[in-house]
């Protein structure tokens, strides 16, 4: 009996923790000129760390891998935009 319940908390657990990254509720990364170029998380946190231009919410959800729930937007038809990169 005891063993049911800790085996259900630990289902429960993680389904937690893969709602958590399965990055359905994360905003997209915008396809814009900021961030196309970057693929380093180091680099986004020289405008969204603490204290810089586009900071996290307190709230943010752990740090880590920015790409794991954060994908990037793409319209597909990049040829439009004159913009290399
Ligand atoms: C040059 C500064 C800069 C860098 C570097 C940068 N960002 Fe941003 N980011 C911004 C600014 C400013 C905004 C808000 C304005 C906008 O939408 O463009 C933003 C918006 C976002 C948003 C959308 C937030 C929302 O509410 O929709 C996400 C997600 C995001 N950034 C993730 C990233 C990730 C991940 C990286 C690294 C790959 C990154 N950013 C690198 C400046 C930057
Ligand atoms: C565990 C998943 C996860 C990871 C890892 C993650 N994010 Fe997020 N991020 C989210 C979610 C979910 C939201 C929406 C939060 C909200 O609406 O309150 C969000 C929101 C944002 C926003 C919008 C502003 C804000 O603070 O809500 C930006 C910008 C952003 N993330 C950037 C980043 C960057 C940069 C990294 C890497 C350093 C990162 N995220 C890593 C899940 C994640």
């Amino acid at each position: 009996m005891k063993n049911t319940l800790i085996f259900v908390v630990f289902v429960l657990l993680v389904l937690g923790l893969l709602f958590l990254i399965s990055g359905t509720r994360s905003p997209k990364i915008p396809d814009d000129a900021l961030h196309r170029t970057i693929s380093d998380k180091t680099a986004c946190l020289e405008c969204h760390g603490p204290g810089k231009e586009a900071a996290l919410k307190k709230n943010h959800p752990p740090k880590d891998q920015c790409f794991i729930c954060h994908k990037v937007k793409r319209k597909g038809a990049r040829s439009k935009d004159p913009l290399p990169g």
